[in-house]
This record gives structure tokens, sequence and C-alpha cells, in this order.
């Protein structure tokens, strides 16, 4: 038994190869972390550093994250390399009494420290632990091609986003009937990206980054990947639809959109249909 055999580390490093495996991660591109249940940090426990790193501050502090603990990837650590190597590339973070640093305490071992993203993820872990009265666990930042394609043709608004989204795929509004919030662009990897991205985490639990990738959150691997999963499939049939050259000439209506909701009991953000 090592750390590495935790069946908790075991489904976040088969995410970050599935994401690898997606073409999502280009080089270092993307970051992903958990935020551990209680009886996972025991299991935890004796595989800890005896002597944990020293504590850093982030530049953001949150109430609801005092003495949290999350596996997080290394900033310019390769998803592709993960599961070759996972104490090389990812870590596991224990949060400061106060809320505002943190420690590496396993992983990493060639040294290095938790992804640039990660103020936007401690936010946005805080913002969504909130809103869904602590179910929220994972958050995870990709770069999927056809999803930034889009902001470079549609307004950066997330009802514009949401609306070609959810007339892309019939399943979507089901999957994401809240929409996805839309940062304009920003310089990543620090306090301000991440205070805009978490105050639209409050209402959405994606956020499109402008011209560079898209945070999903969510309860678990399989739900936070199968949200970036589907809206990334939907921006590729928007794409390829819009590259046909004769425009959309038939799509989704609201009222489509509708009926769909009523059936499958998901309510519709109203305010983004006609
Ligand atoms: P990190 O390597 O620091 O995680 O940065 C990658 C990235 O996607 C920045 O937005
Ligand atoms: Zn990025």
């Amino acid at each position: 038994m090592a750390f590495t055999d935790i069946e908790v580390v075991k489904g976040y490093i088969r995410m970050c190869n599935d994401g690898w495996l997606q073409g999502w991660h280009e080089r270092n591109g993307g970051n992903l972390t958990y935020r551990l249940r209680p009886e996972e940090v025991e299991q935890c426990r004796p595989y800890l550093n005896t002597l944990p790193g020293g504590w850093v501050k982030m530049g953001v502090q949150a109430d609801n994250l005092r003495g949290e603990y999350f596996l997080a990837t290394g900033s310019g650590k390769y998803f592709r390399n993960v599961t070759e190597a996972p104490q090389d590339n990812i870590c596991l973070l224990e949060i400061n009494d106060a809320g505002d640093s943190w420690r590496i305490v396993w992983g990493l071992e060639k040294g290095g420290r938790p992804t640039s993203e990660f103020p936007s993820h401690f936010l946005n872990h805080s913002v969504r632990k909130a809103a869904t009265e602590g179910a929220c666990r994972v958050i995870y930042h990709a770069h999927p091609a056809n999803i930034i394609a889009m902001t470079y043709v549609l307004p950066l608004t997330s009802r514009d986003f949401t609306r070609a989204l959810w007339q892309s795929a019939t399943e979507c509004p089901v999957v994401f009937p809240g929409g996805v919030g839309v940062v304009p662009w920003m310089v990543p990897g620090g306090a301000d990206i991440a205070m805009a991205t978490s105050e639209l985490m409050k209402e959405f639990d994606a956020a499109v980054w402008a011209h560079h990738g898209l945070f999903c959150s969510g309860p678990d691997f399989d739900i936070t990947f199968g949200l970036m999963h589907t809206i990334e499939k939907a921006a590729e049939i928007y794409v390829k639809a819009m590259s046909m050259g004769q425009g959309i000439k038939q799509t989704i209506s609201d009222d489509n959109l509708r009926a769909i909701a009523k059936d499958f009991g998901v309510t519709l953000r109203e305010e983004f249909l006609d």
C-alpha cells in the first residue's frame, strides 16, 4: 500500500490522464484540485512527510476552507506525466488555520509548488462549497480548443455562450441548466482573475476564461470531468456547424429548451431564454 493506492488519489490521477487523452492539456496547460473528505485525510496521514514544507501565503483567504486538505497539480508540471510519476507532478496541500496559506505535506518530490492557478481554485472551492452546502469538491481547469475558439467570435457574455452551447447539443440544458459564466481576458495566475472567476462561480458551476480555457466544478471526478467534456463537445459541434459556411439554418428553439427542462425536471436560467 502506498499514497497512490488510496482510492481518491487513484481517481484523481485517472482524471488527470483522462484530460490528457482528450488533448486538453498541452505542455503544462490546465490544473486540477480536489478537497478531501475528513476520512480521506485520515487515509493519507500515514504517508505524509514527517517534515512538512513551510507555509506559503496565497494572496487570497477563505474562512470556510481553514484547515482543509487539497490534492493539486504542480505548477509547470505536465498532465501527461502524472500517471508515470505522480509523486513528482502532484501534491497534497494543507491549509492553515487562518485560511490564507498552504504547505506541501506530500508529493512534488523533485521540488516545485502547486499550480499557479491555486488562488483561483481556492476561491472557487470556497464559493462552490458555500453554494452547494459542502457538496462541491473538485475544481478543474483545462484548455479545450473549441470553447477557446468560441471566445474569438461570440460576445463575451454568459447569456451568449450559454445559449450557443444549449443549442449545440440536446443534453446540454440538462447537464448545465444554470448556464456558464464568462470571464473577460485577464492575466492568469493571480488574485484578480481568482476574484473575478469566483464572483461568477457563486452562480455558475462552470466559467469560460476568454482566449484561455474553462473552469468546471462538481461534487466528484465523474461529474466535473463530464461537465468539461459536455461543454467542450457542444463547443466542437458549434465550431463545426459554423465552419460549414452556411451559418446556422435551424437550431433548438427556446420552446424546445423549455420542453426539455420540463421533461427532465431541471430549471433553466430564465433570463437566458427569449
Ligand atoms: P500551471 O502549470 O501553473 O498549473 O499553469 C497552467 C495553466 O493552465 C495556467 O492557466
Ligand atoms: Zn490555463
